[in-house]
């Protein structure tokens, strides 16, 4: 079988990194063909084509488009695009909205993914809990979208144009993603380092007690992402071998006629679910778990499209200073270092939303996913465990 083209845009970012790195470790019998895009940071390409000596990079201007016919012809049409790449800062977004734009709302790379003929790869696209207001408490997908700033409006802008153009998409509003360094190290300060760093000075610190976040261990986001990357490669596979009459190792042979799936409609196969679930049992057993046949099988249903819009964040609600604290008491710094203010007594060039703590039961639905705590987070972070 073929093996699967996955290509990481802003494979040189945080995000990026963790998720090229977690790719190329998988020791399934199905590893993937990874490519990644880089834009200005070449100096981290070294590290990690070390790291991952079998991938391709490319270097890729969002804004203009240059770069993907070069992926076209030496790496192929993707099966998967996972879009880490942003100008991710707020306050530098605010400063140039134009560039903001142009690089968050990425046109040039759907345009070119509609260039294929097949309009099927799958586009995991990284959003942000700042598409919403923040007056209120734990956001569900179906809330309304109300961004306060630059950032979360060219990621609302993103997310329409995703929605609109490409059939086949997962779009991820992610919250404050923290997690350990990457391989080749980011130059943009990470949250609980730089909380960390800044306790361990032993001198007191301001953290805002009115801005509350679902911070995301950056691992659950990959985990979250390898996982909707596996969905779609089974569920692809399984639609190619009913479509092109193939058998395949996912039906059990004892119950399903072989020969009512290769000349049968796909409707017709899910009637044969319905009519006979008890004989589909088997088919859960060959693959080892049920509710994934049930999702492979709305995918198929769904002409192979995912059309997904989760929140992920952790599982808890935290402010700035309980951010804090926490990193506090794991550390054993003293927590009267911890001195709390209102976000509204410091100007820091940008608006942040007060509260976009989210809802995330939709996410551990979909995906059967727990993310890790902000406590055990932290830990792992800082090395603790
Ligand atoms: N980190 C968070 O806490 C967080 C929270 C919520 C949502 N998100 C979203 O998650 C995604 C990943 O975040 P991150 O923290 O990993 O971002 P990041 O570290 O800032 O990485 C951004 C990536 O985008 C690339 N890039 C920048 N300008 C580009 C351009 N003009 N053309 C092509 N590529 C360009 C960068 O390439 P070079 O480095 O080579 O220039 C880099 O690889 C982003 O969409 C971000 O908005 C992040």
């Amino acid at each position: 079988m073929e093996t699967k083209r996955v290509l990481v845009v802003g494979g040189t970012g945080y995000l990026g990194q963790h998720v090229l790195l977690s790719l190329s470790r998988i020791k399934d019998s199905a590893p993937y063909d990874l490519a990644f895009t880089y834009h200005s940071n070449s100096n981290l390409l070294e590290p990690l084509l070390d790291a991952i000596p079998h991938s391709h990079a490319f270097h890729v201007d969002l804004t203009t488009g240059d770069g993907f016919q070069s992926i076209a012809s030496k790496f192929g049409q993707p099966h998967v695009v996972v879009n880490c790449a942003a100008l991710s800062v707020p306050r530098v977004c605010e400063k140039d909205p134009d560039a903001a734009m142009s690089i968050n709302v990425p046109c040039s790379l759907v345009n070119w993914l509609s260039s294929f003929e097949e309009r099927d790869t799958l586009l995991i696209h990284l959003s942000t809990d700042q598409v919403y207001e923040g007056v209120k408490s734990f956001y569900k997908e179906e809330d309304e979208t109300v961004p306060v700033n630059v950032y979360g409006k060219s990621k609302v802008a993103a997310e329409q144009f995703i929605s609109k153009t490409w059939p086949n998409y997962a779009i991820l509003r992610s919250s404050i993603i923290f997690g350990p360094q990457t391989i080749s190290p980011v130059q943009k300060s990470l949250p609980i380092q730089w909380i960390d760093g800044v306790l361990s000075k032993k001198e007191q610190v301001e953290f805002f007690h009115d801005e509350f976040r679902c911070p995301v261990y950056v691992k659950d986001v990959v985990t979250i992402i390898l996982s909707l990357i596996n969905k779609w490669i089974i569920g692809m596979q399984l639609h190619a071998s009913i479509f092109t009459h193939k058998k395949t190792t996912c039906f059990s042979p004892t119950l399903i006629n072989y020969t009512m799936l290769f000349t049968l409609d796909i409707s017709l196969l899910a009637l044969y679910f319905l009519i006979f679930p008890a004989a589909c049992l088997p088919l859960c057993f060959d693959i080892g778990s049920g509710p994934i046949i049930i999702i492979l099988v709305v995918l198929v249903l769904e002409g192979k499209q995912m059309k997904l819009l989760l929140n992920v964040g952790g599982p808890d609600r935290v402010s700035r200073v309980q951010m804090a604290e926490t990193v506090a008491h794991v550390r054993g710094y003293n927590t009267s270092l911890i001195k709390q203010v209102s976000a509204s007594s410091v100007y820091r060039g940008v608006s942040s939303p007060a509260d976009i703590s989210m809802d995330i039961s939709k996410l551990i639905q979909t995906l059967n996913i727990s993310p890790t705590s902000f406590r055990d987070g932290v830990m792992l972070t800082l090395d603790l465990t």
